[in-house]
């Protein structure tokens, strides 16, 4: 039998060859890579389930030779799909940290430091939104999951300002430009979503919201979730708009900023987020555009109280958790055992400093612009919307829809980009997203090229 939890020589030797291949995978450009299907997989790995173990060497060689090649390097910078990522070193290395630690961070109790660190950088994070002091949260899994926790928070609220009574059915209002993870969350919880209609950018606007509510009803509406940067097009609601009017009705203003809220450190586009401030919820992705590594959204209160009667367990178990006054991030989402998800961008932040992100999330603003000028200059491509945080949206004259994923695959399949299509106002269109500051305007040209 291997020994699987002894330091023993051969666990040394597997941690050299591993450390060795992740210092190669953050020191080195890696490839774009490519899928591959289940079978050709099958095939090229052999049996790797045993009942004895292949050892560490040959389970390294198959990663590192069949599998990795076959996972997308989504810090590639002509990674412009979806949304990238785009890790820092530092983040990358204090991940390995966080997980050879086996750090519990669900509770102050048994992740004190952990927690403190994710604190310092929630606090921050809620700092440059403009939330008031003694806002807080925890780190989850991503956006869905900050979006749902959050909602949930929200209609817990509601129901409890009703003194306990609640409609046949809650509804959420949203744009319908807002992120399918809002509609998830909605199905999730059994309830509705009072979809309100976009401006011509696709925006929510709080005239927009304000009649719609009149219209459709709002007795049974407990939340308004905004978007603080769309998916799909990187434009940014009318949060002031409408925060007043959640103000004047007594909604929940949740603000899903998983893609667009790091550019609140862009001095160039920070206006654009007037409102947001006024959010009882907020969420960020990290793993997004403020380059940590998977997994991690920010997920903020205003009051986390509210949060803390929505999501904290009740068991005899838990007892001497729940009798402390200390943070237990457990509390403020529908998770209990957690890694320390964000102290990975605690260290980042720590080591290179505040000025370093700004700066770079301000060089991926600067590559979008190029990119909308470059798309112009182009006299077979047209720019759909001038971007306002790092979402592109274009069409390339005289394609139909097929020409689209003809395009993406040949894209990849050439390894000079990996890019998806998009629709707007129901018509197929290329989209580009920037996250990643080594993403340089010859990256651009070169996906372009592949349009002429
Ligand atoms: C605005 C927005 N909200 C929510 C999400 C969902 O985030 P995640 O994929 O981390 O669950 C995304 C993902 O792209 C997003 O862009």
């Amino acid at each position: 039998m291997r020994s699987m939890h002894e330091f023993t020589p051969e666990t040394e030797e597997l941690t050299r060859a591993v450390v060795a291949y992740a210092r190669g995978r953050i020191a080195v450009d890696q490839p774009l890579d490519r899928p591959a299907s289940a079978e050709t997989l099958a095939r090229r790995t052999g049996r790797t389930i045993t009942a004895d173990g292949l050892g560490g060497e040959e389970a390294l060689r198959i990663w590192s030779e069949v599998l990795a090649p076959s996972t997308l390097s989504t810090d590639h910078p002509a990674f412009l799909a979806f949304v990238p990522g785009a890790p820092t070193k530092a983040s990358v290395l204090f991940d390995l940290v966080i997980s050879a630690a086996a750090s519990y961070c669900g509770s102050w109790m048994e992740g004190a430091g952990g927690v403190w660190a994710e604190n310092q950088v929630l606090a921050w994070l809620a700092d440059v939104a403009g939330m008031p002091t003694g806002a807080g949260g925890c780190f989850v899994s991503g956006g869905t999951a900050g979006n749902l926790s959050a909602l949930v928070a929200a209609r817990h609220a509601a129901t409890t300002a009703r003194g306990g009574s609640r409609p046949a059915r809650w509804r959420i209002a949203a744009a319908d430009t807002v992120h399918s993870s809002v509609a998830s969350a909605a199905r999730v919880m059994d309830a509705d979503l009072l979809s309100v209609p976009h401006d011509e950018r696709g925006r929510l606007t709080g005239e927009a919201l304000a009649k719609a509510l009149d219209e459709q009803g709002a007795a049974d509406v407990f939340a308004v979730a905004a978007s603080a940067g769309s998916t799909n097009a990187g434009v940014i609601d009318d949060l002031e708009g409408v925060a007043r009017v959640c103000a004047d009705r007594g909604l929940w203003f949740h603000v899903d900023g998983a893609y667009g809220g790091a550019a609140l450190l862009a001095p160039s586009v920070r206006e654009r987020f007037r409102g947001i401030e006024h959010a009882d919820s907020y969420i960020v992705d990290p793993h997004k555009w403020l380059f940590a590594p998977f997994d991690a959204c920010a997920l903020l209160y205003r009051d986390p109280a509210t949060a803390r009667a929505a999501h904290r367990q009740d068991a005899s178990y838990l007892d001497t958790l729940n009798a402390q006054a200390e943070w237990n991030p457990s509390d403020y989402a529908h998770h209990l055992t957690r890694r320390a998800r964000g102290v990975p961008m605690w260290f980042s932040l720590a080591t290179y400093g505040i000025d370093a992100y700004r700066d770079a999330v301000e060089r991926v603003l600067q590559v979008t612009r190029e990119t909308a000028e470059e798309i112009q200059r182009r006299s077979e491509l047209e720019l759909i919307l001038e971007p306002e945080l790092s979402v592109v949206l274009f069409r390339r004259l005289g394609w139909e829809p097929e020409d689209y994923e003809t395009w993406w695959r040949r894209a990849l399949e050439a390894q000079i980009g990996f890019v998806q299509p998009s629709s707007w106002n129901g018509e197929k269109v290329a989209r580009l997203c920037f996250v990643n500051p080594r993403t340089t305007i010859d990256h651009v040209r070169a996906i372009l090229g592949t349009m002429a």
